[in-house]
């Protein structure tokens, strides 16, 4: 008999379905497995009156986490319309699976990321990981619709594109030094002349010292590119990208949004246009809202959480002081002090999801900011022959997928939402 996916059950059919036994009680002569098959779970009976003695022994070595295929008659719950069980008169057993380590009792963080190949399995995570695969889809969606197509931008490369702080850095050969990618930005920027308009998507790597709840080691970022889009519309696109990502989860992940508690009113709210402050009104007001930062600082993630407290929407925070921004962004034209670059902050005390900017695209300019940062200009010269040969305006910016995936399931930590999370202290499993 053929599978049937969970998913495409029907009432008064027969199914097989092959899967796990997340949990299961038995009452004597009837026994009740919740199993799971990848595509959604669902209840199980076997009674004994029903099954021949031979699957009702069968029945009785399943322990949890077994692997199991189940067929039988699909019924509708007799209350709840479009939730099935399955009548089951036959059990094979494909692995009894060994006294499972997860479950029993509450577990702490620690135990549960040393166990994150069994923690993937739960419900949740489950949920967590269908979420974070319609927003990477959404993402391809939007962006193609727009006419960005995806260029794949290298992991080892030979200079930093952020802070060089948060650089790891390997042997590469005779070459000297590599470094993983903190982003694939530059690299876009020189595709924009033969595409237009691109993205990448892929892991990129940050030395972060920092232990908070939004920063990993290595995450997923999504770069987006794009010739003759000017700052404004830079954050435009942002804010439909975003806008389309988050319609897209509330129409395919209801059920795993429900599954996860994740309040969705405020996700509703979330329509264009989204919130704007410059860097020193975001100062100002957070001065008023009692925080310690000094004028011309970087936001610290409390100042994030602070900023969009009273927020429906997400804000962009623009024109940063040059000092604490990337050397390629453009220069204010209203206050060369400032750069043309934003953050999104996102809703709910979410943080930072985006960093973008229009880029400096004068040759003279970008190379005074790069001696002004004491870069090895050497270094960059491939980058800066990009404003040699036909250069214009062109804007960009970068997504961090964990941090959205954190702030639509609303999980606190973004170590739950990539499938094996990497920070300072933990490499394994
Ligand atoms: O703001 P960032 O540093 O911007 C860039 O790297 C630009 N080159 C992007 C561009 O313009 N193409 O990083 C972009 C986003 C942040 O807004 C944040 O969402 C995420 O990447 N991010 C991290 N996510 C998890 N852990 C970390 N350590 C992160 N650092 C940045
Ligand atoms: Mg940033």
């Amino acid at each position: 008999m053929d599978q049937t996916l969970i998913k495409d059950f029907k009432k008064n059919t027969k199914a097989q379905v092959r899967g796990w036994v997340y949990n299961l009680r038995s009452s004597g002569s009837i026994m009740f497995l919740q199993i799971r098959d990848g595509s959604g779970f669902v209840q199980a009976v076997v009674s004994k009156d029903e099954v021949d003695s031979k699957n009702w022994k069968e029945a009785q070595k399943i322990t949890i986490e077994s692997s199991v295929e189940l067929s039988g008659k699909v019924t509708e719950h007799p209350k709840q319309k479009g939730v099935f069980e399955l009548q089951v008169s036959d059990v094979n057993i494909v692995q009894v699976a060994d006294e499972y380590p997860i479950g029993k009792k509450d577990h702490g963080p620690d135990f549960l990321l040393d166990h994150r190949h069994l923690w993937l399995r739960t419900p949740k995570q489950w949920a967590i990981q269908k979420i974070r695969n319609t927003i990477i889809n959404a993402t391809y969606e939007y962006l193609n619709k727009e006419g960005f197509i995806k260029i794949d931008s290298p992991i080892l490369t030979p200079v930093s594109c952020e802070d060089t702080t948060t650089l790891f850095e390997t042997e590469y050969f005779d070459l000297g030094k590599a470094y993983l990618s903190q982003s694939g930005q530059l690299y876009l920027e020189a595709a924009i002349y033969s595409v237009g308009r691109c993205f990448d998507f892929g892991p990129t790597f940050r030395a972060e010292k920092s232990k908070t709840r939004r920063h990993l080691t290595e995450f997923w970022m999504m770069d987006a590119e794009a010739a003759f889009v000017e700052h404004e519309e830079n954050m435009k696109i942002q804010e439909e990208l975003i806008t389309y990502i988050v319609q897209k989860v509330l129409k395919e992940n209801i059920a795993e949004l429900e599954l996860l508690e994740r309040d969705i009113k405020p996700l509703k709210r979330i329509k264009p246009p989204f919130g704007r402050m410059t860097h020193a009104e975001a100062v100002k007001k957070l001065q008023k809202l009692g925080s310690d930062i000094k004028d011309g600082e970087d936001l610290g993630g409390d100042d994030e959480t602070l900023l969009t407290k009273d927020s429906d929407v997400p804000i962009f925070i623009d024109r940063w002081p040059k000092e604490i921004k990337a050397f390629y962004m453009k220069l204010d034209p209203d206050n060369s002090d400032l750069v043309l670059g934003s953050d999104l902050i996102a809703t709910e005390g979410a943080g930072e999801i985006i960093g973008g900017a229009q880029r400096e695209d004068d040759h003279d300019l970008l190379l005074q900011r790069m001696k002004e940062c004491k870069m090895p200009v050497k270094d960059f010269q491939w980058y800066l022959d990009l404003r040699k040969y036909g250069s214009v305006p062109h804007s960009g910016f970068g997504y961090g997928l964990e941090r959205i995936v954190k702030w639509i399931t609303g999980v606190p930590h973004v170590r739950e939402v990539i499938p094996f999370p990497r920070m300072i202290n933990r490499l394994t499993p």
